[in-house]
């Protein structure tokens, strides 16, 4: 008896630990909004390329390097844990709207024509664990006090300044560079 409520509390925590209220029409609007899945045939959205979705079906992890021209409206991914967006073409600065995924571990937008400095809703992004910004022209500091979680950070061929934050993991399995 104390094994299955033990049991089922478990269920319990781990079904409410998941996901934050999304709604389905409202993702798919999103994704429709940027060229990417144009041609996709089917709307259940979670097998399109590049998308891994949680159990409840929302979007946990895009994957769209080379693919995206333009920013997601990221108001309408509450669930988003992953995303990676090298190689895109995105110019200008980095949306300030990039803060509302304050539950991101993995962001990656290397390779694109970012400049500027970094939002200031960056330090919103507290659970980021990889951190690849690598060769675009960006400039000013990190706010490396809020990133405490990384433990992988590429910023090469930028135009950062001030202080590199200390990675979570030692040298040498966390590969890092500037
Ligand atoms: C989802 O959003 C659409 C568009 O705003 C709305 O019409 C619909 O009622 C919403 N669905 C739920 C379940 O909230
Ligand atoms: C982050 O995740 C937690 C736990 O799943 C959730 O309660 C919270 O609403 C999420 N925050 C955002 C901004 O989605
Ligand atoms: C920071 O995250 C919180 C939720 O965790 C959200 O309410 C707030 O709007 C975010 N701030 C910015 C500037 O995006």
């Amino acid at each position: 008896m104390q094994t299955l409520l033990l049991l089922l509390g478990l269920v319990f925590m781990l079904s409410t630990a998941t996901a934050t209220d999304f709604n389905k029409t409202l993702e798919a609007k999103s994704l429709l909004a940027v060229d990417c899945w144009k041609y996709e045939t089917t709307s259940s959205y979670c097998t399109w390329f590049g998308i891994t979705c949680n159990e409840e079906g929302s979007v946990v992890q895009i994957d769209a390097h080379s693919c995206l021209l333009k920013w997601l409206d990221f108001s309408l991914l509450p669930n988003l844990r992953s995303l990676l967006l090298d190689d895109c073409g995105f110019g200008g600065v980095i949306p300030e709207q990039i803060g509302l995924l304050s539950n991101l571990t993995h962001l990656s937008l290397g390779r694109n024509y970012l400049y500027g400095k970094l939002p200031v809703s960056f330090t919103n992004l507290t659970q980021l664990e990889y951190l690849d910004l690598s060769y675009n022209s960006i400039t000013g500091i990190l706010p490396s006090q809020s990133l405490k979680n990384l433990v992988h950070l590429d910023l090469s061929g930028n135009h950062f300044d001030g202080p590199i934050p200390h990675l979570s993991v030692p040298w040498p399995i966390s590969p890092f560079s500037i």
